[in-house]
């Protein structure tokens, strides 16, 4: 009996793309990025940094590009939110050029799945002279970026082959949740009750990821047969989930070469709302929280004319089963551990719309996995 054996396939355990084999290692990465860091979410966070990088810090800028851009954002949020501390986040060919009023006291943290895109570490070198503290955030410890900041949060998600991020990106997030609660923790901004909360819902998303991975990789592979000329996607959310539809958007263009926009849902209504047509999907994330009657109702002005409207949203939510013409669901969780859970089913849609036009979906045309190019 010969054995059929293919050595990429072999590498690839059997999916069809990288890609695809990425968006599976989810639920294990967030496992390993948090792993011996939470102990049993009683104790400290344990990230190895020094204490002087946060001493009488007064503000903190992100610099990153891509999609490490998009998990700054949801960064910033969490460190607003749990820390109180001013965060801003830039994109590091912005940055570079034109950079902000920076200070002893400011910390600056640099964001990159290869640690080796140029604008970034052009950006934080600049920084860096200007007397700053660095931190970096990457799954490349021994890259360029690892040697230029010093200190560092490696994300534990190891080489990724395909060139749209994927696991890179949620143990990017997985990272950011460690650093404000660990912050929070410094700075006394939260009691101790409320970081363990978040901590225990953090180490419950690798098992419901493995759940939306189980279920909804059937339906999506068949909802994306409905996309065969579609030639326009808005993705739209608030909050913590706004930078989860620029990600939505972004993973969608960069695989199938359909136009896609992530908007802020509140935006629409300034200038989007004006493509909407029965022939323009848009992806609403719309989980239970603080803007969640919001967003459903921005979801409402779009079906008003005539789009298709699509919900990351909880199944059985009478309110989202009303408004969305289809549901790709994720479990109720609190709204601020939300975007780790809504990001999958994006990724999902992305990549089976892309491999059922038969694209490179792994080496898509113009994009490179790294970019040390200016
Ligand atoms: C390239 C990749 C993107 C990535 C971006 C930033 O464009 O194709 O997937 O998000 O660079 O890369 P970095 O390595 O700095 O995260």
């Amino acid at each position: 009996r010969s054995l059929n054996w293919n050595p990429s396939l072999v590498e690839k355990r059997g999916f069809r793309h990288f890609m695809l084999k990425e968006i599976h290692e989810q639920p294990g990465v967030i496992r390993d990025t948090l792993e011996d860091r939470i102990g049993d979410a009683t104790g400290p966070i344990r990230l190895g940094l020094s204490n002087d990088l946060f001493a009488d810090l007064e503000r903190i800028y992100i610099i990153a590009c891509g999609t490490s851009w998009h998990a700054s954002l949801v960064g910033k949020y969490l460190i607003e939110e749990l820390a109180g501390i001013a965060t801003e986040v830039n994109y590091a060919s912005e940055f570079r050029y034109c950079p902000p009023p920076l200070n002893p006291r400011t910390l600056v943290i640099g964001v990159s799945q290869s640690g080796e895109t140029g604008d970034t570490n052009a950006a934080l070198t600049a920084a860096k002279a200007r007397g700053v503290r660095l931190l970096g955030i990457t799954n490349r410890p021994e890259s360029s970026l690892g040697a230029l900041v010093g200190e560092l949060i490696d994300t534990r998600a190891g080489m990724e082959i395909g060139v749209a991020a994927t696991k890179t990106f949620t143990a990017q997030l997985v990272a950011f949740y460690l650093l404000a609660l660990h912050l929070a923790h410094l700075r006394g901004t939260q009691p101790g009750e409320r970081i363990r909360e978040i901590l225990i819902g953090l180490q419950q998303l690798p098992a419901q990821i493995e759940g939306i991975l189980d279920t909804q990789e059937r339906y999506i592979t068949e909802l994306a047969r409905e996309f065969d000329a579609t030639r326009d996607f808005i993705f739209i959310g608030r909050g913590l989930n706004y930078p989860i539809a620029l990600e939505g958007a972004l993973k969608l263009k960069e695989i199938s070469y359909i136009h896609a926009e992530g908007y802020p849902a509140g935006e629409m209504k300034h200038g989007p709302i004006a493509l909407l047509d029965s022939e323009v999907p848009v992806v609403a994330i719309a989980v239970p929280g603080k803007v969640y009657e919001k967003t459903l109702s921005n979801a409402q002005e779009a079906k008003a004319r005539d789009a298709r409207l699509i919900g990351v949203a909880p199944l059985d939510e009478p309110a989202a089963v009303e408004t969305f013409d289809q549901i790709l669901p994720v479990p109720v969780v609190e709204e601020i551990l939300s975007p780790i859970l809504t990001v999958v089913p994006l990724q999902l849609l992305a990549y089976h719309i892309a491999a059922r036009r038969g694209l490179d979906v792994d080496q898509p045309r113009n994009l490179a996995k790294s970019v040390t190019v200016e």
